[in-house]
């Protein structure tokens, strides 16, 4: 079997990054060499103060220090890096398309066709190409048709590998992770390839979580297994608005079934809707993809799940403008929270965004602190849905930060992205410091009810009635 010496990712990004610096980790006789395209990425994931790495992940820059300089390497040139190696991954983004056929639905496979013909014009030797992008199935079968008309005669396998791993935890999940999925030809070349990749991960993961399929059930896998996460999040949300009818309370709810051992209790934390760069865009796909074979039904049932999550927002959204006597012009309301999850400084599709948006929609003053997200990354999020001027929503919104002086002088503050530091406040000063009536939406449920009501606060949890 062959044993890989040279790996080069394309794209060092949320994935790209924090996969091959566990490669290295684990695999200290493969040189690994991170590119990409964005300068200004790779000079930050050089820089020698480690907190300056362009994302944030518990864990992360301790590999790094440990494995930067000695066999793992990041670089701005794209085309050395694909030329020395035997095992090429292509880790770039590939976000929902913005324009034309499948608009709003389908990936944009841009930047995936780039990097192919980018290997095809550079390659002088055989190479194992590994998607490790999230792809609609059979796309490998098109960079296949790319790689395979450079007319140099260089032979090419093409393996899909999806990541799995869960931002904020990623580290942890790539060190632990549940299975490796490896697609590939069923050819004797095919499974060659299949062996080499799985061979990397048997470094550390045991081989019967290395599971081997076809490349279009591994393609394929990875949006299913999405969408039912994704799905679960809906599901437990649709029911919290019942829960907030009816004196049930979701928490409840969600320990009851997921007692079940057939149902499981992960994912089932009822919160102000799911965010990250991934569930919609790739239920989204999937959507697409069922529509193109003209499987009505199964794209209306998949669907069902954004129109949820949206829901879900829109729901939060106005519960704060009728709670606060139906209308929020002109008042302050802080944001704990920005980011799409804890732990992470990813803001793609955050729930935070949607609601800053409506919030603003009502001439709200909204002030948000989010421990680390930057001030140009919230401004960003919003200009880039096109309601209002940036000069708008520099003046509706400010970010701060320091907690108390988003408090301060507040109406109301919205809890929306489930930071431990936020338990950890003193709300009692908290509540001194803020307008009366002061009012939370918890839309993450970790407050606590009791202590909330005790300090004075009108506290509203999602989830559970009032
Ligand atoms: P990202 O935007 O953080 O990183 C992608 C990088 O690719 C960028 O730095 C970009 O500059 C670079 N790039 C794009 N085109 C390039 C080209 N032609 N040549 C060189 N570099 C190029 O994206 P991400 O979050 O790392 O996601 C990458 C893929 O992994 C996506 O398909 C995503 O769906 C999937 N995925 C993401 C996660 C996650 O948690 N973020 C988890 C599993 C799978
Ligand atoms: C998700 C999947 O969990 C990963 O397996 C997958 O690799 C990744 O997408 C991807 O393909 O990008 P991620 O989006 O990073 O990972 O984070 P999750 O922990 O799945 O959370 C997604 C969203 O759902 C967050 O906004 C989170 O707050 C929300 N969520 C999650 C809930 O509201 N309730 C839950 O019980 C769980």
């Amino acid at each position: 079997m062959k044993k890989i010496t040279k790996i080069c990712c394309i794209g060092a990004g949320y994935v790209g990054g924090p996969t091959m610096s566990v490669i290295a980790l684990k695999c200290p006789e493969i040189q690994v060499t991170v590119v990409d395209l964005n300068e200004k990425r790779i000079a930050q994931w050089n820089d020698e103060d480690l907190d300056k790495l362009p994302i944030y992940e518990p864990g992360l820059k301790e590999i790094v220090a440990q494995t930067r300089g000695k066999n793992l390497f990041f670089s701005s040139d794209v085309d050395k890096g694909i030329d020395e190696a035997e095992m090429i991954f292509i880790s770039v983004n590939t976000p929902t398309k913005t324009y034309g056929k499948g608009k709003g639905q389908a990936a944009d496979l841009k930047n995936i066709e780039l990097c192919a013909r980018n290997i095809a014009r550079v390659a002088k030797e055989d190479k194992i190409v590994v998607e490790k992008s999230t792809l609609p199935v059979r796309t490998a079968e098109a960079l296949k048709s790319i790689l395979d008309n450079t007319g140099k005669g260089v032979k090419f396998e093409i393996l899909s590998n999806p990541e799995f791993l869960a931002e904020g935890t990623a580290i942890e999940d790539l060190l632990n992770a549940d299975r490796v999925l490896i697609g590939g030809d069923e050819t004797a070349a095919g499974q060659a390839a299949k062996d080499a990749l799985s061979w990397v991960y048997e470094h550390w993961i045991p081989k019967d979580r290395v599971l081997q399929t076809n490349v279009w059930s591994s393609e394929l896998s990875k949006l299913v297994a999405n969408a039912f996460l994704a799905q679960r999040v809906s599901s437990i949300n649709s029911i919290s608005a019942l829960c907030e009818k009816t004196d049930a309370n979701v928490a409840e709810v969600s320990r009851a079934i997921g007692f079940d051992s057939r149902i499981g209790s992960k994912f089932l934390n009822s919160s102000v809707g799911f965010g990250g760069s991934c569930f919609q865009k790739d239920i989204l796909n999937l959507v697409y993809i069922a529509k193109s074979f003209g499987l009505t039904e199964v794209a209306d049932y998949w669907e069902q799940v954004i129109i949820m999550n949206d829901y879900q927002k829109r729901r939060f959204a106005d519960n704060i403008v009728s709670t606060l006597y139906n209308t929020v012009s002109g008042k302050k309301i802080a944001f704990y929270g920005w980011a799409f999850k804890k732990d992470t400084n990813d803001t793609r599709e955050s729930a935070a965004i949607y609601i800053a948006d409506a919030l603003l929609d009502e001439m709200a003053q909204v002030v948000v602190y989010d421990p680390k997200v930057k001030e140009e990354t919230i401004y960003n999020d919003l200009d880039y849905l096109g309601t209002r001027s940036p000069e708008e929503n520099r003046r509706l919104l400010k970010v701060v930060s320091d907690p108390m002086e988003a408090a301060e002088q507040s109406h109301a503050i919205a809890i929306l992205t489930e930071w431990d530091e936020f338990k950890t406040y003193d709300w009692q000063k908290i509540h001194e410091i803020m307008l009366k009536p002061a009012f939370v939406f918890d839309g993450r449920r970790i407050l606590e009810n009791e202590k909330m009501e005790k300090l004075g606060f009108k506290f509203y949890k999602i989830g559970q009635s009032h």
